[in-house]
């Protein structure tokens, strides 16, 4: 069946049409408008200025999906879209935008789970995966470890006291002057760096049997700002590559150590990454070191699907259809949800 997916909790407006059945998981469009340039003078997301800014492309961005896809809404079998979590007047636009397609078309509705979306993500790059395995989301929102049962049961076994990964990839990007948002030019930087010169913290709280896996980014964060302040007081200068690549150990060694004992508490032998943090190359070959000495599955989709997008969107959509989830005129958006 052809799904046509809308994506707007953030700062993406995206539309796509994906393909979906029991042989099949394909791609036919999917149009990602960032808003990067509108909020990188404000340093961060500026919640109304990104609604406007959906408001004014999600019926462009439509239309160039469905020739992307080369077909008409005649082609469309259902219409999914966001609806939880994210921000309410960003998520708003996509909802909005979606339920009227559908009802125009007669077609039905599937909301979906933003989180639920990115780890379907993986889905779309192996069309060969299937549930039960690992996931760790990881984006500017949101750091989950989640226990994924079957497409559509999900259980977080993991997730952050305070800010999430991508955010503190950002803030530490900003202390090292580049611009919002970081996590890509940290990626960088950290080729170049020695990822022992700077002792920080670990954002892994220690684990403890039969309890959630914790992590806590924002003492990761602090540290750094104080080794940046610290070295501007004495008039001293930081060597920026070896900040990055101590961050971005410091994140590894957490992440990794987190999921192997996840993986060893829940007796599951796959990984799958997703989220914007994801396309962190640092990541990508740590946690895949990980998984190949253990001997588990690792599976991450390429970069474009790891950032928001409205194909991952789409296939979550398909598995929630099969599941019998509709949603009726009177869907409304969520900031918080599960
Ligand atoms: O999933 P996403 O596109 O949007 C949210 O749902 O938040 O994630 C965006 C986050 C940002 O914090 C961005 O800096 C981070 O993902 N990110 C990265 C990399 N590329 C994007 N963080 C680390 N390394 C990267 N290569
Ligand atoms: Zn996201």
């Amino acid at each position: 069946m052809n799904i046509l997916a809308f994506e707007s909790s953030c700062d993406e407006t995206s539309a796509a049409v994906v393909a979906m059945s029991e042989s099949e998981r394909t791609v036919r469009s999917n149009i990602v408008a960032s808003q990067i340039e509108i909020h990188r003078r404000f340093g961060g997301v500026v919640p109304e200025v990104a609604g406007r800014a959906h408001i004014e492309c999600i019926a462009r961005i439509t239309k160039e999906a469905l020739d992307g896809a080369g077909i008409t809404a005649d082609g469309v079998d259902a219409v999914a879209v966001t609806n939880t979590p994210g921000l309410i007047g960003a998520l708003l636009v996509g909802v909005n935008f979606a339920k009227s397609f559908a009802f125009a078309n007669g077609l039905p509705l599937v909301p979906v789970n933003h989180i639920r979306g990115h780890v379907a993500a993986s889905y779309l790059a192996f069309p060969e995966l299937d549930p039960p395995f690992l996931a760790l989301v990881a984006s500017g929102g949101h750091t989950s470890i989640i226990e994924v049962r079957t497409f559509t049961d999900y259980n977080v076994i993991g997730y952050t006291r305070d800010d999430a990964a991508g955010e503190a990839f950002d803030k530490a990007a900003r202390v090292l002057g580049i611009p919002y948002p970081g996590g890509a030019g940290m990626d960088m930087l950290a080729r170049g760096g020695d990822p022992n010169a700077v002792k920080l913290p670990s954002p892994a709280i220690p684990h403890a049997e039969g309890e959630p896996f914790e992590f806590s980014f924002s003492g990761l964060k602090t540290a750094v700002i104080n080794y940046a302040n610290t070295a501007a007081m004495r008039g001293e200068g930081i060597c920026r590559e070896n900040v990055a690549a101590s961050f971005t150990r410091a994140v590894c060694l957490a992440v990794t150590s987190h999921l192997s004992a996840a993986l060893d508490s829940t007796g599951l032998d796959k990984v799958v990454l997703a989220g914007g943090v994801a396309a962190n190359s640092h990541l990508r070959a740590a946690v895949g070191g990980m998984c190949r000495e253990r001997g588990a599955g690792f599976f991450v989709p390429p970069p474009s699907l790891c950032g928001d997008n409205a194909a991952m969107i789409g296939a979550q959509a398909y598995y929630e259809y099969l599941g019998g989830v509709r949603a009726g005129t009177d869907l409304n958006a969520r900031a918080t949800g599960e």
